[in-house]
């Protein structure tokens, strides 16, 4: 399945809209932290989570893309931070990212390190900036929901458990389960839900977004398992084998290549159910969702 179009269109659209807003930002952020923040986002990136959103907002019959461009954004920069911050080297200290030296390699730790808290305060500042039409309690809910996806109880405490897991043998799937939905599959189900929300979904759409972004967002992390050992770092733009080097607990460490893929196509299969229960509607999210399966990079 090749990338589909919409994700192009949808992630040329994010990639200008971010550019545009960090130009904006130029007089107030001091140098080096803007350059460090346009680097690591302008650097490239598949940008699958804005265009999750997007997506999931118009499976429910959101028309007004321009409207929520805010929210895509916002999602985009709180995962380039944890981009930022998984590649230092008290992390997964990696050299290369997005087919770049990662932020502390074109910069500095200190540099680095800033640069991703600023994104994720940016993405916060974005998301009040969404054009709800005012609507007060929406905008909370969003912020109060991104902010659980991606702090302690969700992404966050994902990598703290990633990182533990390398000091431990991990023998038992479940653990590894664990790890993915937190560290990423949280901020996948985020944009999902968040898509849905913005398009004032009813409680059955709600519903079937929010079991698609869990689906694909675990979905999501298996096939990056995967790449990891059967992609070059010229297809992903980072490291490969970095995973087993650092004896990250993964399910193909766990349970070898072809039962990890199996394990993904079963998850593909969860997230084709769930896009199901939107009718004709979730036929983009069926594409995404086969995407992610069969994606190369
Ligand atoms: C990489 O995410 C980190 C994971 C959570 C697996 P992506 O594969 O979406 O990275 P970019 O945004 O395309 O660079
Ligand atoms: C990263 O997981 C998860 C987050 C950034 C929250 P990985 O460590 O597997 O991501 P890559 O492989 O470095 O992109
Ligand atoms: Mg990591
Ligand atoms: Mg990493
Ligand atoms: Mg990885």
């Amino acid at each position: 399945m090749p990338c589909p179009s919409f994700l192009k269109d949808d992630a040329e659209q994010t990639t200008l809209a971010l550019s545009a807003m960090l130009d904006t930002r130029c007089p107030a952020v001091p140098a080096p932290l803007l350059p460090a923040m346009r680097y690591a986002l302008m650097a490239g990136g598949k940008r699958i989570r804005p265009t999750l959103l997007l997506a999931c907002y118009r499976a429910c019959g959101g028309e007004q893309t321009a409207m929520v461009m805010n929210a895509a954004m916002a999602v985009e920069c709180v995962h380039t931070y944890s981009l930022i911050h998984d590649d230092l080297p008290c992390m997964d200290d990696d050299d290369w990212r997005r087919g770049m030296p990662s932020c502390h390699k074109r910069f500095d730790e200190a540099t680095a390190v800033l640069a991703g808290d600023a994104l994720q305060g940016l993405g916060f500042e974005l998301l009040t900036q969404v054009q709800t039409a005012s609507d007060t309690d929406l905008t909370l809910t969003l912020i109060h929901k991104l902010a659980i996806a991606i702090g302690g109880q969700g992404m966050v405490g994902g990598q703290v458990l990633d990182m533990q897991a390398e000091q431990q043998a991990i023998d038992n799937v479940l653990e590894v389960e664990r790890i993915h939905i937190h560290k990423t599959g949280a901020l996948i189900r985020y944009c999902c839900e968040a898509g849905a929300m913005l398009a004032g979904a009813n409680e059955q759409q709600q519903q079937a977004c929010s079991h698609y972004g869990a689906a694909v967002g675990l979905l999501f992390q298996i096939t990056d398992d995967i790449l990891d050992v059967t992609a070059s770092t010229v297809e992903t733009g980072k490291s490969a084998g970095k995973d087993a080097a650092q004896g990250k607990a993964t399910y193909v460490s766990l349970l070898g290549l072809s039962e990890a893929r199996r394990r993904a196509a079963n998850m593909c299969e969860n997230a084709l159910d769930a896009a199901e229960q939107l009718g004709g509607n979730g036929d983009g999210l069926q594409q995404l969702a086969h995407y992610m399966l069969e994606r190369r990079a």
